[in-house]
Formats: C-alpha cells, structure tokens, sequence
C-alpha cells in the first residue's frame, strides 16, 4: 500500500511531538511537512536536539500545505488557530487536536473560547472519540479530536448514557490531571515551585470542556446532564485520573457486566475486574484507557474511574487511532505501545 503523506502543523508543541513519536513508528506513514510559528527555517533537531531529525519546519501557511498534496494534516495548534487554516483542503483530511471543530453548537464554543467561526454549518466535521462514532470517522473529512478531560468522562459513562441507564440529573466528576495537560506555555503557575509537592484546583466549574462533555453527553442521552467538574493540577508530567459520582438504582455487578459487554470488542479501553482500580501510571505512553467501577450502596452512588494518559488517548494517541480508522488500516497500527513502568 503507497505510504500516507502526513502533515503536522504545530509539530513543536507537547502533542505534536508526541504526533511524530508515534507517526515515525507507524509504517504506512510518510512525513511530509512539518510547521512551526515560532521555529519556522530551523531544523527539528535544533530546536529539540533528541529528536535527531533534520527536517526543516516550515511556517504555517496554507498555500503551501496545499501544495504538499498530503492525504492528511493534524492541526495541533491552540484553540482559533486552526479554523480558517483547514478548512476546505480540498482531498487532504483534517484531524484537529484543538476544540474549533468540537461543538455541534457554535455558540457554545464562542461563549467558552471567545473566538468566533464564521460559515460553521457548512463545515463537515465528526467528534473524534473513536469508540462512539467509528462509523462516522471512517468517511469524515475533518475529525474534531475530542479533548482530554472529555475523553476520560465520555469513556466512563458511555456505557450507562447508551443504554438508556443514566437517570442522574447531574454527575460530579473530581478530576486530576499532569501539567503537560496545559501544553508547553510559560505561566508562573506552571513553574517548579508552584507545583512540586502542590496540588491545587483550577477553573473550579468554568473549565472549558464543561460544555463539550455535556453537549455530548445530551447527544447520548437525549436530554441534559449537568456536569460538576472540578479539575486538579498534580505536580506530574502526564496522566487524568478522573473520579466520576452518579446516583443509581443499579448493582455495582450489574453495571459492572453492562461495562464489560460495552468495552468488550475495544483494544485500548479496558474495564477492571471489581475491587482493582487504576493508576495514572498504567497508561504512561500508551493508548490505553482504564475503567474501574464501585458503588456506595448506603448512598446509591456509582464511583467510575477513568485513566489516560493527556498526550496518548487525550490527544495523539487518539489522533493516530482516528487516522487508521480514516484510512482503513489496521486500528492499533503504531499504538501497540505498552506504558512506560515504573
Ligand atoms: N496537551 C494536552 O494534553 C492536550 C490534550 C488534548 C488536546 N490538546 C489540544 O491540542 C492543541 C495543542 O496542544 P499542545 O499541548 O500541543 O500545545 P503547545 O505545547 O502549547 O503547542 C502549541 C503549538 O501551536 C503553535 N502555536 C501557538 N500559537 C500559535 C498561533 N497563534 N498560530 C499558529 N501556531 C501556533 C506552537 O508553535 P510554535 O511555538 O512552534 O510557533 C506549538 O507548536 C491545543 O488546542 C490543545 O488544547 C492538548
């Protein structure tokens, strides 16, 4: 089979690096382009000396991606970066790490990024958790690669949302995350002394993927779910670890049997055997995704929890899984990667 002509724009970035550290082992890629904002005219390697790689990066400039003539581009650049820069690529397919192609709604998405996306409707696009609408990916010309946060609470309650089983009006979700989950900005925030031995909230009931998991959650149930979300800064690299609380009528072994049988045929999602639960370190570098379940009965509350790793199944990993899907090649080619232990 010819080789996938693949373009990275934002290849400096934490997920466009982790975009080459898969797509190099993938054999039925070829890298074709690579660009930068900030780095354009210098090589990969001079940028990062480990990455060895002599490419040149190019600026971000649409014509030139055009010219290219690559079968796909992942965007992996903040969110209104992306917008008018891929749409319309005429053959070339679209995988955008961002969140300007997420939201059904784009009103929602201006209220939370404050950005604005004229002509949206007319833009083909499918949210890409891979899980949920394989179907759609297979034939979509631009895959809106779900967030984070959203992959490891959509995952967690997939199960319960399509079955018609989850009557909670509102889930609270506790949610941890390491801090390349912010990308490789400089903040004081982000500064040694600010996290090590730290752990903090943020954006308590105003993160942004608020409103993508709600919407998809809706879309999944048919009606509103209120989300309660507050997300923590851990001082580590990489890893979610979300702990999701619903009320239920359901047995923990009921549920626990209706997770299995959902998750049974998906090679990166994994549901634990009751009494196990999951470390942020079993998905260090791997596409994985790890669930486990409990139930306090005295309050008839379900506890799920949900493991990923922010740049694998968060972001990259998945990418690559919907590319492969995109194309048709095998689903777990260049994602055979176990996590790095300890
Ligand atoms: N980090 C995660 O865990 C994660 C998970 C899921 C989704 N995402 C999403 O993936 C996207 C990339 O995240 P990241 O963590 O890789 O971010 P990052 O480390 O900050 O990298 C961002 C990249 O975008 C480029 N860039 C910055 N501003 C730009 C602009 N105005 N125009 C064009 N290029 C620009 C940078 O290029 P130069 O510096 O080379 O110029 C850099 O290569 C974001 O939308 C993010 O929300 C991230």
């Amino acid at each position: 089979m010819k080789k996938l002509r693949v373009a990275i724009v934002g290849a400096t970035g934490y997920t466009g690096l982790e975009l080459l550290r898969i797509l190099n082992n993938h054999p039925q890629v070829e890298i074709a382009l690579l660009s930068s904002k900030s780095f354009a005219g210098k090589s990969l390697s001079e940028v990062y000396p480990f990455e060895l790689d002599q490419t040149i990066l190019e600026g971000i400039d649409r014509q030139k991606l055009i010219e290219k003539n690559c079968d796909v581009l992942f965007a992996a650049l903040p969110a209104g970066a992306s917008y008018e820069l891929v749409k319309s690529l005429g053959n070339m397919r679209v995988i955008d790490l961002g969140a300007d192609f997420r939201f059904d709604d784009p009103h929602l998405y201006e209220k939370h990024y404050g950005n604005s996306l004229p002509d949206y409707d007319s833009s083909e696009r499918v949210y890409g958790l891979t899980e949920l609408y394989r179907e759609q990916i297979r034939k979509a010309s631009i895959v809106a690669n779900p967030g984070c946060y959203p992959t490891a609470v959509l995952l967690g309650l997939a199960p319960l949302a399509k079955n018609g089983l989850l009557h909670a009006n509102t889930v609270f979700v506790d949610a941890k995350s390491g801090v390349s989950g912010a990308g490789r900005k400089q903040d004081e925030q982000y500064s040694f002394c600010e996290l090590n031995e730290n752990l903090r909230p943020y954006n308590l009931v105003n993160h942004r993927h608020v409103p993508e998991i709600e919407e998809k959650l809706e879309k999944m149930v048919g009606r509103r779910i209120n989300v309660v979300f507050v997300p923590h800064l851990v001082p580590m690299n990489r890893g979610i670890l979300c702990t999701i609380y619903l009320e239920t009528h359901l047995k923990v072994q009921e549920a626990h049997e209706l997770y299995n049988e959902f998750y049974k045929d998906e090679p990166f999602v994994h549901v634990l055997p009751l009494g196990t639960h999951p470390a942020t370190r079993w998905c260090l570098g791997s596409n994985h995704v790890f669930l486990s379940l409990a139930k306090d009965e005295r309050t008839s509350t379900l506890i799920v929890v949900s493991t990923l790793d922010n740049l694998m199944k968060g972001a990259s990993g998945q990418a690559v899984q919907n590319m492969n899907v995109m194309f048709s090649i095998e689903e777990e080619t260049a994602l055979y990667l176990k996590p790095i232990y300890p």
